[in-house]
């Protein structure tokens, strides 16, 4: 979704703003623009499409002059896709310029009003109103001016403000979506994340809702909305700048796909000491833990579909009844939640509206949240009681793949942690099921040694229009994410089913040449399993089984067979994904799709 970066400094700003909005691309956006101050004024360049319109438009930036501006890419929320709608916009007598990040949700009132008052609106954004606010309550101080912005306004918003009578200076403002400031040496900075800073400054604040910034270039002060300064702690990030390059990868998303093995080990291994499994992180104790009455997840997407591996584990290792729960609905359907509940919240950015709004609901019902979660200071993260951070570092490819498998990796420690302190786990099966984890990284690390026959497999099947992915109890949480790492890279028409509920109406879809994904890897479930492969194949499926080497009968029915290495049963989820990422990836790839930026996807889903 929306990305912005702001930069005030001794160099030319353009071209620094391009840069900064290039490495934002991920998130998704459809149209980009940039406000520099230079001579007295404001100068804005936009356009419709991809970043590189923009750059041939400035010349890489390099036609627009001066040392202070903000950039940003949109992602369309109000108004279509075009040069009028893109950000930054301008109040009427030119002298602010607005990007925001967010959604007003008050903003038909406030068009009204101010067009009533006789401000003029040039594009169907609900930013424009922020734009023509800041003109209208502008009395000459920018921050009181802002102070009343942001009390009027209702919604989501990270804001850079550019004033032309502030030669010096630019103001940001955050509630519920992302803004870090980077810290430079006679320079600074605005981002939606870090990546877009990372080349110039390790150094960063977190912003917390409605904390106002004021930059320098020599100077960063942080207010309330008393206008009281306040103290903020620099956090310097350590991920290397490569960490968030191609690195002569075709796409980043293998790229991602191989850093897994090292995601996961980097997640894991700082929380297993001395062969026991050290939660530091959090606040919940042994009592805490012994009291649960129930435990939601709660999630979107593929960090949704860890909560349903979650589901099977926690149920089954700890005996706690876990409900799973898309966020989405979650957040509307006035959830019965108890004293003494735990809401488990899943998500890679830490941003997703969605999610964010079902954590405070959760909240407002009094639940306690422990959140896993990938960037650290993130709007999700900072609401939560508790945060385990998965060590994934960046995540640039909108398909997920190290951040769901280093989620998966935590739910596994949470799921051990508890059940141990629960007493449900004997030494040697606690002993045994850490070696196990532990051991994850190189299994992962051996599966992708044997990518080629992925690549094989993909070459058969990328012309299919329908693709079926089936399974039982935790095969069929990870159908769901096979199914869906195929779909929204290679536009496939794609199904996950429970394998025994498929014969209650989806069986009828099967037909000559259908592709069925059949994953059976648990061995009390494989013979079952094995019977609904048999009942497509009598339709005229093929079959592509996903199985580990114990399995040796899955040759007889399926008529291509992935083998995964043995693992512990409730283990084999990390495992089983592997080859289904692999799939996906080579059919969107044989059929020349934009793999990194799938269409109509976003990386953070900023909206509802
Ligand atoms: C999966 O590949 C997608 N990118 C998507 O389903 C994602 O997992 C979902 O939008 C949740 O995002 P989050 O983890 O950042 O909250």
């Amino acid at each position: 979704m929306c990305g912005i970066v702001g930069y005030i400094g001794e160099r030319q700003a353009a071209p620094i703003l391009l840069e900064g909005l290039s490495k934002l691309e991920y998130r998704g956006y459809d149209s980009a623009g940039i406000a520099v101050f230079d001579d007295n004024k404001i100068e804005v360049a936009k356009a419709k499409g991809r970043l590189n319109v923009l750059a041939e438009k400035t010349n890489d930036g390099k036609t627009i002059h001066g040392t202070m501006g903000i950039g940003h890419t949109r992602w369309a929320t109000h108004g279509e896709p075009s040069d009028e709608n893109a950000h930054p916009h301008i109040s009427m007598s030119g002298r602010f310029a607005v990007v925001h990040n967010g959604i007003i949700e008050n903003y038909i009132a406030l068009k009204k009003k101010l067009t009533d008052k006789g401000f003029e609106f040039i594009s169907e954004t609900d930013t424009e109103v922020i734009a023509h606010l800041f003109e209208y309550y502008y009395k000459g101080d920018i921050m009181d001016a802002m102070i009343r912005v942001i009390n009027r306004v209702e919604g989501s918003y990270a804001l850079g403000v550019l004033c032309s009578d502030y030669p010096d200076s630019f103001v940001a403002v955050r509630k519920s979506s992302p803004l870090i400031v980077g810290l430079g040496e006679n320079e600074n900075f605005v981002a939606s994340d870090v990546t877009a800073i990372l080349k110039h400054t390790r150094d960063i604040y977190y912003l917390e809702d409605n904390e106002m910034v004021v930059l320098k270039k020599d100077s960063v002060k942080v207010y309330n909305k008393d206008k009281e300064e306040v103290p903020k702690e620099k956090f310097t990030v350590d991920w290397d700048v490569s960490a968030a390059e191609k690195g002569g990868y075709e796409h980043f998303m293998m790229k991602e796909i191989e850093e897994q093995p090292k995601a996961i080990r980097d997640t894991i291994s700082p929380r297993i000491k001395d062969g026991r499994i050290v939660l530091d992180d959090i606040t919940l104790t042994t009592e805490d833990i012994k009291n649960i009455n129930k435990i939601y997840i709660v999630a979107c997407g593929s960090a949704y579909h860890v909560g349903v591996v979650g589901k099977y584990v926690i149920e089954k290792m700890c005996r706690i009844p876990v409900e799973v729960q898309v966020a989405s609905e979650f957040r509307y359907c006035d959830p019965i939640i108890k004293k003494n509940d735990l809401v488990i919240v899943i998500s890679q950015s830490g941003e997703t509206a969605d999610t964010l709004a079902a954590l405070k609901e959760a909240k407002n019902h009094g639940a306690r949240i422990l959140s896993i979660v990938n960037v650290v200071g993130s709007a999700i993260a900072n609401a939560s009681d508790d945060v385990i951070y998965t060590w994934a570092g960046p995540e640039i490819a909108v398909a997920t793949t190290k951040a769901y498998s280093t989620q998966l990796a935590v739910i596994y420690l949470i799921a051990a942690y508890m059940a141990e302190k629960l007493g449900m786990l004997t030494s040697g099966e606690y002993a045994k099921f850490i070696s196990e984890i532990e051991a994850l990284p190189d299994k992962v690390a051996e599966i992708l040694k044997s990518k080629e026959e992925l690549q094989f497999l993909a070459s058969k099947f990328f012309n299919c229009r329908s693709i079926f992915f089936i399974g039982r109890n935790l095969d069929y949480a990870v159908s769901l994410e096979g199914s869906l790492k195929l779909k929204e890279i290679s536009y496939i028409h794609s199904e996950a089913y429970a394998a025994g509920e498929l014969k209650h109406g989806t069986i009828s879809l099967i037909e000559d040449g259908t592709l069925v994904v059949a994953l059976a890897t648990g061995r009390e479930l494989f013979d079952k399993t094995v019977s609904n492969v048999k009942e497509v194949k009598a339709r005229g499926a093929v079959v592509m089984g996903v199985t580990t080497q114990a399995h040796e009968n899955m040759e007889d029915v399926a008529d291509y067979v992935v083998k995964i290495p043995e693992a512990h049963e409730m283990l084999l989820p990390s495992l089983t994904v592997i080859p289904l990422q692999l799939f996906g990836y080579y059919v969107a790839s044989l059929k020349g799709c934009d793999i990194d930026k799938p269409r109509n996807l976003a990386k953070s889903v900023t909206v509802e």
